[in-house]
């Protein structure tokens, strides 16, 4: 397994309509892979394809906490067939928008389709900080971000922050090669 680097927002790979996935096969379960050894590392609880630059329909989530065995679910093409009419609101992030959290209302349960890491097709419902994470990360296959869902003016708040964020990075310095260094 590989560890990704991450998109920051703005960026237009975060907004991408992503194309579905014909088969899992294995070159598929390794981005999955890849993916969740990405998402544990940030650390986060789920991670879109997009976000590793891989515009295709994946997503991974992890919501056990901490004192909890793993329970990595790896989906492919996740729709949702059925959401409940009550929503919930949740402080939401997003390993894209670094340092950001807002307010999010969505569908309270949901029940998704999706294929998992064998290719098999599978069905689950989720409610709770589950339905939330799962539509948070479907929303990202379809170049949606959390911010999309609030105002504008709190969005525009937290993407000018992001964009000045990045602009005063510092260059990356010329690497200072030791005597001796093989390169
Ligand atoms: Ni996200």
């Amino acid at each position: 397994m590989a560890k990704l680097p991450i998109i920051v927002a703005p960026d237009p790979r975060l907004k991408l309509k992503c194309r579905r996935v014909e088969r899992v096969d294995a070159e598929t379960r390794r981005l999955m892979d890849d993916m969740l050894e990405t998402m544990y590392a940030a650390p986060g609880i789920g991670l879109a394809a997009p976000q590793v630059g891989h515009p295709v329909r994946i997503i991974v989530v992890d919501i056990a906490r901490k004192d909890e065995p793993p329970q990595p679910l790896r989906m492919a093409n996740p729709e949702i067939v059925w959401a409940s009419d009550h929503d919930a609101t949740y402080e939401e992030g997003c390993l894209s928008l670094p340092e950001h959290y807002a307010d999010v209302v969505r569908p309270a349960e949901v029940r998704i389709r999706y294929l998992d890491h064998e290719n098999e097709i599978r069905e689950i419902e989720a409610k709770g900080l589950l339905a939330t994470c799962i539509q948070h990360e479907m929303d990202h296959l379809d170049g949606v971000l959390f911010v999309d869902h609030i105002s504008a003016l709190k969005r525009n708040i937290i993407l000018r922050k992001l964009l000045k964020a990045k602009k005063n990075k510092t260059p990356a310095q010329p690497a200072t090669v030791a005597a001796g260094t093989a390169l």
